[in-house]
């Protein structure tokens, strides 16, 4: 049994922005090291040593002097050209995002990315080709797999639960304030289509992701987006306009006729117990999916509701669903990816979501742009690395 402590340096970019902050600084590499580092099978210990980078040194130093942090700095050049420093870490806005990806490759650095990986599927594959020819390790975040409910809801799909897959429904949504009378929960480039915001490039990457790896893989898409609100306020207070998608209606066929359909909008209101739900209905049984939970009807306990308006509901539908119980202790979706990311870099373990898994989810988003311009469903040609 191997012993000692294996240091990953990790230049962080983006941790003062929402996901980079709460979620991957704090929620993951932080907590990781508040455990005393991920323990490997092998008896040996990782410990993530983060790097912050970021333009104001004001507010990065700020930000790494609250917890204890001593390495910072504005410059990615600098960070890039530490020996100490293995992986390069991205969660910048969307454009910064290959840029930046390309010169940690070319400077030999494992990389660990926030999706979208490109705006377009073109650079998303030059970014994996260009990986795998420089014989780095890559990763990307596909956090949602990793969710306790769709963990629930994957355990109950590879038990042959649900019999044969009909279809899958997603929910995905809540209002985003215009910024005017309220401020907006989510920032402004998300509505600029310049600035690669745009729900369906925010949202189809992951729902190519849950979809390939829980029910089946996505083989056409067909979809129809608006601009709800083309006047939103930023920031500062500053009236823009919104020129991005900030609504997508999607029909996605998976293979073996599966049929998903999932709407995403920032311009809905919550009438649902969570942020997102996906319900699966087979022929012995279905399920409904959120973050956290997950509920379960078998055939055995389906009621049968019969068709009559002219009397109240009869039954409490709501109240006939089974909890899917947790059966083990479901961390955050991110840190445990990370996690994995980690033993992948320094155990070799296997690691499928790379940045060719990051591609397939542009892929998506790309077509699913096309099929709304041309008002057509469009197949979903197989994406990977070229095989010799
Ligand atoms: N996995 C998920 O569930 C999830 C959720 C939300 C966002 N994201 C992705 O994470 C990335 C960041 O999103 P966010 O919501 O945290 O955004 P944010 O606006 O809160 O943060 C953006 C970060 O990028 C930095 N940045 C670098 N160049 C910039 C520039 N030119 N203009 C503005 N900021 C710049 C900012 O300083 C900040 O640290 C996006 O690519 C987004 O697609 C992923």
């Amino acid at each position: 049994m191997a012993h000692g402590r294996e240091t990953v340096g990790i230049a962080m970019n983006g941790v003062t922005g929402r996901m980079g902050y709460r979620q991957h600084l704090l929620r993951s590499i932080l907590a990781v090291r508040e455990q005393g580092g991920l323990a490997l099978p092998d008896g040996r210990t990782v410990w993530p040593e983060p790097v912050l980078v970021g333009r104001d040194a004001e507010k990065i130093s700020a930000l790494a002097a609250r917890h204890g942090l001593e390495r910072w700095t504005t410059s990615l050049d600098e960070a890039l050209a530490d020996p100490s420093v293995a992986v390069y870490f991205d969660a910048q806005v969307t454009p910064a995002r290959v840029p930046a990806l390309t010169k940690a490759i070319e400077a030999g650095k494992h990389i660990y990315t926030e999706k979208p990986t490109a705006e377009t599927l073109e650079e998303a594959i030059g970014l994996a080709r260009l990986a795998d020819a420089a014989g780095i390790k890559h990763g990307v975040v596909q956090d949602k797999l990793f969710l306790p409910g769709l963990l629930k809801l994957k355990r109950l799909v590879d038990s042959g639960f649900f019999g044969r897959i009909l279809s899958v429904r997603g929910e995905f949504g809540y209002w985003v304030f215009e910024g005017d009378w309220q401020p907006a929960q989510r920032p402004s480039w998300n509505y600029r289509a310049e600035d690669g915001g745009g729900i369906i490039l925010d949202m189809f990457p992951h729902w190519r992701y849950v979809l390939d790896h829980v029910i089946a893989p996505v083989r056409s898409v067909y979809a129809e987006a608006r601009t709800d609100i083309p006047t939103r306020w930023d920031e500062q207070g500053r009236e823009y306009r919104a020129t991005a998608d900030d609504a997508a209606y999607a029909i996605f066929e998976l293979e073996g006729g599966v049929v998903a359909s999932l709407n995403s909008s920032w311009t809905t209101r919550v009438n649902r117990e969570e942020l997102v739900e996906f319900q699966i209905d087979g022929t012995h049984g279905s399920a409904v999916a959120g973050l956290r939970t997950c509920k379960a009807q078998h055939r055995t306990a389906t009621p049968k509701p019969v068709w009559n308006p002219d009397i109240p509901a009869t039954e409490d539908f709501l109240a006939q669903w089974q909890e899917v119980p947790d059966n083990a202790v479901l961390d955050n979706g991110f840190k445990v990816q990370w996690e994995m990311f980690l033993a992948h870099l320094v155990a070799d373990g296997p690691y499928h979501h790379d940045l060719w898994a990051g591609a397939r989810g542009v892929q998506l988003a790309e077509l699913g742009v096309q099929s709304w311009r041309e008002g057509r469903k469009i197949a979903v040609p197989e994406l990977g690395p070229a095989r010799a």
